[in-house]
């Protein structure tokens, strides 16, 4: 029996499809990514999988409990690290988790041993009676996990859990994310990061515009775009401007721009595609830098499968969505 099972799941705000008839099924003990960029709807689904938000139309089975008659079953087993913490600020680590615990109905026995486990367990023991407020981020986004989990769920939903983190923080925290993984947690994860999916993901869903473009293993992904050439060129002045040029003089290949002197082209027979930069270049007193074949990334996979450029990946919240 999978762990979930998604059918059609559906959300409608006024007329605005946030999901669209979404599906897929996560396995017991995976890592599964909903990877896709902002707006794309990787909230939604994951509030109306834990019961916060109901959907428009379609179902969802978790852990055997339809969601629609069994979210009170399917809760128990549910832990949810929602995008910004639900916890307190007044409140110390260790209070914190008590709190939660209690909410979680942890019987009053255990709760204290509990926390203490999962203090320990994100390293966060030390700091036990320092108010949360005081945490750092990367902190602050552990001892959240660590809340999701004082009632020992099977099922753990992050939403964008390294969201705002630095560099240092953020690994810390896929480690640990990982070390659940290992210990055979199912986990969902939701991200907006190339790197994160690859990372940690055992198979990823790509969510563009509320549907699922496709699913599959980092691995898998990567061979889908193994089966085009990729081609990466360098100039040594802005040609931002010139793209459609060099699209135009590319059939059957795609041009991204990756910043103001970077270009990559995906696709068209490769010694064409080369010859023809030179020549562009050339043409255009581009300067050209450098030119490279490579190996295709997940990012590489996720431009031929979605047609997206990659910068609206980085675009963070507060961007347009749609
Ligand atoms: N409560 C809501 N009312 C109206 N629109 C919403 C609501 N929640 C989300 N949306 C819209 O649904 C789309 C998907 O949002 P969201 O699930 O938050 O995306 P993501 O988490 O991938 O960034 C966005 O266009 C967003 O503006
Ligand atoms: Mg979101």
């Amino acid at each position: 029996m999978n762990t979930i099972d998604v059918q059609g799941l559906t959300k409608r705000f006024d007329g605005f499809t946030a999901v669209d008839g979404i599906s897929f099924e996560v396995g017991e003990g995976e890592l599964f990514g909903l990877l896709g960029p902002n707006g794309s709807g990787k909230t939604t689904t994951i509030r109306m999988l834990v019961g916060l938000s109901r959907p428009t139309a379609g179902r969802a089975k978790i852990l055997g409990f339809d969601l629609s008659f069994g979210i009170t079953e399917a809760k128990r087993g549910i832990g949810v690290v929602p995008d910004s913490s639900n916890l307190y600020d007044e409140l110390s680590a260790r209070e914190n988790l008590l709190f939660m615990a209690k909410l979680y109905g942890v019987p009053k026995d255990v709760r204290e041993q509990k926390s203490e486990e999962l203090l320990k367990l994100f390293g966060l023991y030390e700091r036990r009676d320092d108010r949360f407020g005081t945490f750092s981020r990367g902190m602050k986004r552990a001892l959240t996990i660590a809340a999701a989990l004082v009632h020992d769920p099977k099922v753990l939903f992050l939403d964008e859990p390294t969201v705002g983190l630095d560099v240092v923080a953020a690994r810390s925290l896929r480690e640990l994310i990982s070390d659940l993984h290992g210990k055979g947690l199912t986990i969902v994860l939701t991200t907006h990061y190339l790197e994160e999916a690859d990372l940690l993901c055992d198979r990823i869903a790509i969510l563009v515009k509320g549907n699922v473009v496709e699913i599959d293993t980092p691995r898998g992904l990567k061979r889908r775009a193994e089966e085009r050439s990729v081609i990466e060129a360098s100039f040594g002045r802005e040609a931002t401007d010139l793209v459609g040029d060099l699209s135009a003089r590319l059939p059957g290949a795609e041009v991204v721009l990756l910043d103001e002197t970077r270009v990559k082209i995906y696709g068209g027979d490769p010694s064409r595609v080369l010859e023809e930069i030179f020549e562009f270049s050339k043409e255009r007193n581009l300067g050209l830098n450098a030119i490279n074949s490579i190996k295709p990334s997940l990012e590489d996979a996720f431009v031929r499968i979605t047609g997206l450029s990659p910068t609206v990946m980085a675009r963070e919240k507060g961007g347009k969505g749609r």
